[in-house]
């Protein structure tokens, strides 16, 4: 008997160290110390003992049978921890990784000259409106004092989209609305985009932007409009940038200028940039015809007012040395990214 339960405990222990998870421990557990167990099976073969060895064969059993138990639980117990080790190990974080980086955005090269741009004539007191692209005849020529045989009508340059609906060929139709709603004193700007049925090339695009200005007010000359866009001029492009008028027409407008700045980049002594003239054109401008005003219910024996109308992507093309106006519209990261500061 005592060999036997020897033998049993050796072979028991062996298998339980040998037991590679906690199935096959389990296993083991059921065929040594189950209902149909080796040990139990011993313990049942003590009947043939003499009596008066029982007692103590009976001690032994269950001696051997706590013994296990201690060693299965043991073992048991060693083969979870090991387990969540392992588990912890592989859910370890590096936290001295470095980390994935997500390059900042950064605005368009035009949102950053209107920005600008914006800031220079809030600071003369100017407020900023909006107007609709998709305007009608009335605010886009016809209030403009535009006639109706104008060839700025004709359907070559105008996108129609009905018969009175169009697309606005400039943001001077932002004017009439203007003047429409407001009684002067008026200080605006209004930027936005314009079309043109235009073929495309380095200085033409069917969309681009516009800046329009208006003052009106009494008493208002055309040394005002100068000094305005002498004061504007002279912020962008620096303060020895020199302001030119030069005559013009624009029906809207009576006189009509057309406004050049001296060249930032030769300083008006001939370049690429202003094609070897020391001179660039970036606006029209003039003093706001009498029509125009008594149009919008404006007495011109009272008030009177001057309007440009700034080209914001020659103003960037020529403030950031861009030689192609196509860049501003093809969205090329490489591009835009030499701007994003
Ligand atoms: N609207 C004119 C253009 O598109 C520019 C302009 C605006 C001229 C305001 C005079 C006054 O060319």
């Amino acid at each position: 008997m005592k060999e036997k339960l020897e033998q049993l405990r050796q072979q028991a222990m062996q298998a339980l160290e040998a037991a590679p998870d906690k199935k096959a421990l389990e296993e083991l557990r059921v065929k040594v110390m189950g209902k149909k167990g080796s040990l139990t099976e011993l313990l049942r073969g003590m009947g043939s003992l003499p009596p008066e060895e029982r007692p103590k064969a009976g001690q032994m059993v269950n001696q051997l049978r706590q013994e296990l138990t201690e060693r299965f639980d043991a073992r048991e117990a060693a083969m979870e921890a090991a387990a969540k080790a392992e588990r912890l190990a592989a859910e370890r974080l590096d936290v001295t990784m470095p980390g994935k980086r997500r390059p900042a955005g950064g605005l368009h090269p035009l949102n950053r000259v209107l920005d600008e741009l914006i800031d220079i004539f809030q600071s003369m007191g100017f407020d900023v409106v909006d107007g609709p692209e998709v305007e009608t005849e009335h605010y886009c020529f016809e209030a403009l004092n535009v006639p109706k045989d104008h060839p700025a009508r004709d359907m070559q340059d105008t996108f129609y989209l009905g018969p009175d609906l169009l697309l606005r060929t400039q943001t001077s139709a932002a004017q009439i609305r203007t003047m429409e709603g407001r009684t002067p004193p008026i200080r605006m700007i209004c930027p936005g985009r314009v079309y043109r049925a235009d073929e495309v090339d380095a200085t033409h695009s069917p969309v681009f932007h516009q800046v329009e200005g208006l003052v009106v007010d009494k008493g208002i000359t055309m040394c005002d409009l100068k000094g305005v866009l002498e004061q504007f001029a002279h912020e962008i492009y620096g303060p020895e940038t020199k302001v030119r008028f030069r005559p013009s027409f624009f029906p809207f407008t009576e006189p009509s200028v057309e406004v050049d700045v001296s060249c930032s980049e030769c300083g008006g002594k001939g370049c690429r940039i202003c094609k070897g003239t020391g001179w660039i054109e970036i606006l029209g401008a003039g003093m706001v015809h009498p029509n125009v005003l008594s149009g919008c219910g404006i007495d011109p024996e009272v008030y009177s007012g001057f309007a440009f109308g700034i080209g914001l992507d020659r103003l960037t093309t020529t403030r950031h040395r861009i030689s192609d106006i196509r860049l501003l519209f093809e969205n090329d990261r490489r591009f835009l990214e030499q701007f994003a500061r």
